[in-house]
């Protein structure tokens, strides 16, 4: 499953791949780098390496540049197709004797040894700003990326001079294999506001009445937003990600798209990135006809396949096309409009050697190691044998013990039901009926209490002791009200029943907590005091929600406020920086009650890694809770700000959080949590977007992360109403509405993952929301389908089994709090 997530994948990729590709590390042999010409046999193509000092210091070309000249290069054979991201230039410095470098320099490459393209960025700008002096290594994003296995760098001056390199190439493997696709130009769109341009601009191929021999926005890694006339590109043109055609110029009613590999390759799937703005005429694709072609051949019977046609939701979205292990070294795909317009911003390929090809993930000390390219295709030839045979006994043995266990097994999956009927957790929402197939059991007589809406579907096959329908709860409010279908009388509702929920005013979820503490609490009066809001400054919005908002503010004298009692984290006489939540005055009075239950829960939540809430406006409107804020920001933004140290820091000069902090950050953040659950409060939406850092690597959990337009991508919005971190989520609580702190563990897991991560990417980025939850599904049927988060890289094997074992099925198997806290604790000893 590892190569499922380090495949290279749509809106990540650039991020993730910048592995540097063994200039500096040695992995790139000499004999693979070659020059122009060079000064002499001590400045040679194979002295050009970053950051290495070796011969006189650099490649120096045999004569001086001249402006416009482009005579010179310095050229790289990966031997592979890589995916580029990222270069670094280096100027010779030889021990202070050297003093030449590129000011500005061109790429060109080329995936065949044949072909040269000279490399663009997206304005259309070949020249790359290089080195202001001879020993700074300076680094550059290349956007758009290059697939290439050849690359050279060509220095440009301005006037004659003397100019030395070294270089560095970051990036990783690219696996796809695809060398080029061919398609119809992009046409161009009127919309009265403005002309939408869906041509492909960073195509790398010719472009005459049709695109041929190249690559280009279909693969540069980018997906284009929801709304195809918006761009994550800066400044450029309405429809820039995307490649868009309309049915018009399309009598046959398809779209043909031709895409060439570098070898034969057997394919499982193909992945489409498509706009579905079906408000504007645009939609997926409704079918798909794909041909394949091995050696030279064309396969006589070609695969066809039909999404769903989905008018709902105009997201757009990854279509996953299975295509069933065909071999092929090129294949045409046809594909069929179902609206006036279709359009693709990404196309990716999976096949078998990229499941078995590991280059791509780095090793945890080093850069990649790069095999001769026949070295390697034996390698896996061999493996895949081994897999084969190994595959078989597994079956046979397989085999043998399912015939043996079959009895047993459903004995244990009838009492496992059981215990979950004990538990109360029976009826589930099928969010998406075709994603969940479940196992219905047909012969037992379902109670008409489920029948009757059509949203709940049964997971187990009830017993007929089992059927009682008012032991029949759902547990998921949000949805009970989003349906159409009344909730059946006699059916306790949610927040009647044992838990109390408090669905904060901003939108966010706040802890839920048993009614017996709630009662506990109410008893006492609230122990926080009025703060004179004149007093309060506003300093920015940080959220909003439905009633509500939360404010940056700066609080005067909030320090002698607190007395004794509280310590900030500023030094004297600086202002105190707090996040005041706010309803807003046209609230109805459920929302006033629920914003002075929660003034009640959060006044009793006292320790040292939970957000304070330090005073409270309650005298008048808008009613306001004062909560303490960290100087830090959220600790999602902090460790995205933040590299890991090691070279690529170093090189790009990078704010570093060494691992010994990581660790300690999530120390802090199960001692909160553990706190919090000694009082039985459920957070419900724990991730590292509701973590807030202060001097000095503090921790402390806060709840507004829902209500914050920055992480609106977090969360699920079901039917337009309900919103959850589907991603953070345990599989209970998806399927059965279930949250306990068992399920904060969980949440705590993938919290862990995004720490050691550096918040790089959003977790199961290459899996769409849908995907998530058919993955939900796959952890609930256990049948070792199911997919985890990979090891970070830099995350060792004992972190890795703690966040594994956040991960369980069964929620008593996952560990306390406490116990995770004290195995953080011996981890950092
Ligand atoms: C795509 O369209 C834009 C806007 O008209 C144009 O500037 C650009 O040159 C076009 N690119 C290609 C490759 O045709
Ligand atoms: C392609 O891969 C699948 C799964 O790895 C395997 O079952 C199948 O035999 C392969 N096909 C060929 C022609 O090698
Ligand atoms: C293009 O699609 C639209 C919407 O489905 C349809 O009304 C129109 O007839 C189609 N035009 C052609 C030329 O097929």
């Amino acid at each position: 499953f590892v190569c499922l997530f380090i495949s290279v994948e749509c809106c990540c990729v650039s991020d993730v791949c910048r592995y540097p590709l063994g200039m500096s590390g040695g992995q790139i042999q000499d004999e693979d780098i070659s020059a122009s010409s060079q000064w002499s046999e001590s400045t040679a193509a194979r002295y050009g390496r970053l950051d290495f000092e070796e011969g006189d210091g650099a490649w120096c070309p045999e004569i001086t540049v001249e402006p416009d000249s482009l005579k010179e290069f310095l050229q790289i054979d990966l031997r592979s197709l890589h995916f580029i991201t990222l270069v670094g230039t280096q100027g010779r410095h030889a021990g202070g004797i050297g003093n030449e470098f590129a000011q500005m320099y061109k790429i060109k490459y080329s995936r065949d040894g044949s072909r040269w393209i000279s490399w663009r960025n997206r304005q259309g700008k070949q020249v790359i700003e290089g080195n202001r002096n001879a020993y700074d290594i300076v680094l550059k994003d290349l956007e758009p990326p290059i697939i290439a296995r050849f690359v050279r760098f060509m220095p440009v001056t301005d006037h004659s001079m003397n100019v030395c390199m070294r270089v560095e190439l970051y990036g990783c493997e690219w696996l796809d294999g695809l060398v080029s696709y061919n398609a119809p130009t992009g046409e161009q769109m009127s919309l009265p506001s403005a002309p939408v341009y869906l041509n492909d601009s960073v195509y790398d191929g010719a472009v005459i009445h049709s695109m041929t021999e190249g690559l280009g926005q279909l693969t540069d890694g980018v997906c284009g937003l929801d709304d195809f006339t918006h761009s994550h590109v800066y400044n450029v043109w309405p429809g820039y990600d995307y490649v868009g055609w309309t049915n018009e110029s399309f009598p046959s009613g398809y779209v043909e798209i031709m895409f060439e590999f570098d070898r034969t390759r057997n394919f499982t799937t193909m992945k489409v990135h498509c706009n579905n703005m079906f408000s504007r005429h645009v939609k997926a694709f409704r079918q798909v006809v794909c041909h394949f072609r091995s050696e030279s051949d064309w396969e006589a019977t070609p695969l066809s396949f039909s999404p769903v046609v989905d008018e709902k939701n105009p997201s757009a979205r990854f279509v996953t096309v299975n295509l069933a292990n065909h071999m092929a070294s090129a294949i045409k795909c046809q594909f069929y409009f179902a609206d006036a317009w279709m359009m693709f911003s990404e196309i990716t390929f999976q096949s078998d050697t990229a499941m078995y090809n590991t280059t791509l993930a780095p090793p945890k000390t080093g850069p990649p190691t790069r095999d001769d390219p026949t070295h390697k295709v034996d390698d896996s030839n061999t493996r895949i044998l081994i897999g084969c045979l190994v595959a078989i006994i597994f079956i046979l043995v397989a085999i043998i013990v399912i015939i043996l266990w079959r009895q047993v097994w459903q004995k244990m999956l009838e009492k496992a039901s059981r215990r979950m009927l004990d538990d109360e957790l029976t009826a589930s929402l099928s969010i998406q009926s075709e994603t969940f197939a479940y196992n219905h059991n047909n012969q037992s007589t379902a109670t008409s209490e489920l029948e009757s809406s059509s949203t709940y579907e049964r997971i187990f096959p009830l017993g007929p002791d089992y059927q009682e329908p008012s032991r029949l709860i759902c547990k998921l409010p949000e949805f009970a009200q989003s349906t159409e279908e009344p909730v059946q009388d006699g059916v306790p509702h949610y927040a009647e029943a044992d838990i109390v929920n408090l669905q904060g005013v901003t939108g966010s979820n706040t802890y839920a907590i048993p009614a017996v503490t709630m009662d506990l609490l109410s008893g006492k009066d609230v122990a926080v005091e009025e703060f004179p809001r004149k007093l309060l400054t506003f300093k920015e919005k940080l959220g909003e929600g439905q009633f509500g908002e939360v404010h940056l503010c700066e609080a005067e004298g909030m320090q002698e406020f607190m007395k004794k009692e509280f310590s900030f984290d500023v030094g004297e006489n600086q202002p105190v920086l707090v996040a005041v939540k706010m309803l807003r005055s046209d609230a109805n009075k459920n929302a006033r009650n629920d914003f002075l239950k929660e003034i009640k829960i959060m006044s009793r939540l006292k320790d040292p890694n939970i957000i304070r809430l330090l005073a409270v406006c309650i005298y008048s409107d808008p009613l306001c809770m004062i909560t303490e804020y960290m100087e830090n920001g959220d600790l999602n933004q902090f460790l995205s700000r933040h590299e890991p140290e090691g070279q690529l820091a170093l090189l790009s000069n990078a704010p570093t959080v060494s691992y010994n902090n990581l660790c300690y950050m999530a120390t802090q953040i199960a001692s909160g949590m553990k706190y919090l659950s000694s009082l039985n409060f459920v957070h419900r939406d724990l991730a590292t977007r509701n973590c807030l850092v202060g001097k000095n690597y503090t921790i402390k959990i806060a709840d507004f992360g829902m209500s914050r337009n920055l992480y609106s991508g977090d969360y699920y919005r079901i039917q337009g109403r309900a919103v959850l971190p589907i991603r953070w989520m345990s599989w209970e609580s998806i399927l059965l509405g279930k949250f306990t702190t068992a399920s904060d563990v969980w949440a705590f897991g993938v919290t862990l993952w995004e720490t050691l991560t550096f918040c790089k990417e959003q977790p199961y980025s290459q899996l769409t929301d849908e995907q998530v939850i058919e993955n939900t599904g796959e952890f609930f049927r256990d049948q070792k389908r199911q997919i985890y988060l990979p090891q970070p890289v830099l995350c060792p094997d004992s972190l890795y089994k703690i966040m594994l074992s956040c991960w369980r099925r069964n929620t008593k198997e996952r560990p306390s709090f406490q116990e995770i806290h004290q195995a953080l604790l011996e981890s950092q000893a």
